[in-house]
């Protein structure tokens, strides 16, 4: 049964129709959304680049920026959190699946660097490679 799905989100028109597929999951069993969203930086270079206040004023605006997104959601019927992390893409939205014990990832097919020359982004292609749970790949799909 797919109870919690994992649903990263980067602010991409890809990400944005995922959210629709997202929201059709509550009218069936699931209960429970993990909004991820990565700043795309390595653990390491954040530490030596930014001061503990920065970092945390970065992820308050990233909070600020989701909260549309988590409402939607939460109207849809979920209950939804959110992980705001600094990392590779992929690591972060695998590894809070495995700590969450989700049921499901629903990611878009790409993202923000899309282009036609490409089927995948590199995010979805290493959550599809490394995932032990099922995933769903929204294409770019015109729902309008
Ligand atoms: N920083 C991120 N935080 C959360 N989710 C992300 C992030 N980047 C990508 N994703 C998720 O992965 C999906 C595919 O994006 P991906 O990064 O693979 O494509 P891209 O940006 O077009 O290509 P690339 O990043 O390889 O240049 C997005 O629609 C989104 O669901
Ligand atoms: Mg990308």
């Amino acid at each position: 049964m797919i109870d919690k799905i994992i649903f990263p989100y980067d602010f991409s028109k890809f990400s944005e129709t995922a959210a629709k597929y997202v929201s059709d999951f509550s009218k069936m069993s699931a209960k429970y959304v993990v909004l991820v969203s990565v700043i795309e930086y390595e653990e390491f270079f954040t530490k030596v680049l930014f001061k503990e206040n920065e970092i945390r004023r970065l992820k308050e605006t990233m909070e600020e920026r989701l909260a549309p997104v988590k409402e939607a959601l939460e109207k849809s019927g979920f209950t939804v959190h959110t992980k705001i992390d600094f990392g590779i893409p992929y690591k972060v939205i695998l590894s809070t699946a495995k700590t969450e014990k989700a049921d499901l990832i629903v990611i878009g097919a790409q993202g923000r660097s899309a282009t036609m020359e490409f089927l995948l982004g590199s995010t979805a292609i290493n959550v599809l490679r490394h995932s032990t749970i099922p995933v769903m790949v929204v294409p770019n799909i015109n729902l309008d």
